[in-house]
């Protein structure tokens, strides 16, 4: 079949709060191909501009200049929202048609949403029917934002030149990069774990299908700030010892004894500076799967799967898989592509992979995943 419409070469923009990342994928037959990618970190300056207007335009010249940069030539971008930006529920409602559902839908999503309705733009999907306490149910994924962050999000694009056509949310788009590499995996429960600057990104999934998705406040930028505090040095001195030195201390690891100052001496220090914060992180994942577990499904989660520049941190996959006893693994969402030797550096890819989960899902989103 024909469908003029439709470009298979997307590109999907991940636009965090401390990076932009670009990637652009072609399908040829069965193949998916790396034909473009870019990262950017956003200055301090401007992540910590106060002038949500001002913050936009200045970010919208980071995208523009990336996409100039980078010869990326397509206009059509799929994009997400991060998390804090939309609310995401999950609802059951008495079974209906699908016209139905239209014309209730913005009266019942008023109960689980706690904004004024008529400044919200709504969207929903129908996950399945089931049969609860002798009645036919629909299981509904609600999403909704509001309207003035949509806007915000759109002049961006419209700033950058770009022609948005999907606006999805992070939570998503890592399920789908999920997905591309492992599959539906039947019979187990997943837990996705994205790592972000910002927020860690919490995605409950059995067999594809998504049934909680949350946000945790303790990510990459409290990290720093500890280790900031702890070393007495700035900001970007922080964030650099991080990524050069940080370590998350195991029960497995040796503590340094600290009499001969080494370099890995500062490395553990790095890492114990981390502890009350990780304690936090791991008290807010375990009540997520108590949740889960007790409330929304009755299944134990089986696999974490982990994503995002902080889950970059070394050691950071052993930690979450001995505190939490259930395996963890790193999710590399290039895996599965076609990468060039001759046009990509395949050690940087290698370095920040895991950032690039958002943007891989977002261009398959988009059509790349798609023939
Ligand atoms: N090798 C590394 N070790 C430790 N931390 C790292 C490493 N590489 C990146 N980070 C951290 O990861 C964070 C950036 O990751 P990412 O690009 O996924 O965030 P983002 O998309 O901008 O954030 P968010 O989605 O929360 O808005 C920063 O806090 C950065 O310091
Ligand atoms: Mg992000």
């Amino acid at each position: 079949m024909f469908n003029i419409f439709k470009t298979n070469n997307l590109v999907g923009l991940d636009i965090g709060s401390s990076s932009v990342k670009v990637v652009q994928l072609k399908r040829t037959g069965e193949q998916l191909s790396l034909i473009n990618l870019a990262l950017e970190e956003i200055p301090l300056e401007v992540q910590e501009e106060a002038d949500a207007d001002v913050k936009n335009d200045l970010v919208a010249d980071i995208v523009k200049k990336m996409f100039k940069e980078h010869n990326i030539h397509t206009k059509d971008v799929v994009t997400s929202l991060p998390g804090d930006d939309a609310i995401v529920r999950y609802v059951k409602l008495p079974f209906m048609s699908d016209e139905e559902l239209k014309n209730v839908i913005s009266y019942e999503a008023e109960q689980y949403i706690p904004l004024a309705i008529d400044q919200v733009v709504l969207d929903f999907d129908r996950l399945g029917e089931i049969e609860e306490d002798g009645q036919k149910k629909l299981e509904i994924l609600l999403v909704a934002a509001k309207e003035e962050i949509v806007d915000r999000h759109l002049d961006l694009l419209k700033r950058a030149g770009l022609n948005p056509m999907v606006i999805d949310v992070d939570s998503f788009a890592l399920s789908n990069a999920f997905e591309r590499n492992y599959g539906h995996l039947e019979g187990e429960t997943i837990s996705l774990v994205h790592m972000g600057a910002k927020l860690t990104t919490i995605n409950i999934l059995e067999e594809g299908v998504s049934h909680l998705t949350r946000d945790i406040q303790v990510a990459g930028n409290n990290f720093t700030r500890e280790i900031q505090r702890e070393f007495g040095v700035s900001l970007a001195e922080a964030d650099e010892l991080k990524r050069l030195q940080g370590k998350v201390l195991t029960e497995t690891e040796d503590i340094m004894q600290i009499e001969v100052p080494t370099k890995e001496d500062q490395s553990a220090r790095v890492g114990e500076s981390l502890n009350s914060l990780l304690n936090k992180l791991i008290a807010e994942i375990r009540r997520s799967f108590s949740y889960y577990e007790s409330s929304i499904r009755k299944k134990t989660v089986t696999r974490i799967v982990l994503s995002g520049g902080s889950a970059q941190l070394k050691n950071m996959d052993k930690y979450l898989a001995e505190k939490l006893n259930v395996p963890v693994e790193l999710n590399d969402p290039f895996k599965v592509l076609q990468i060039s030797e001759k046009l990509f550096d395949l050690d940087f890819i290698h370095a920040n992979a895991h950032r690039f989960n958002v943007s891989v899902g977002l261009a398959l989103r988009g059509g790349a995943d798609n023939p």
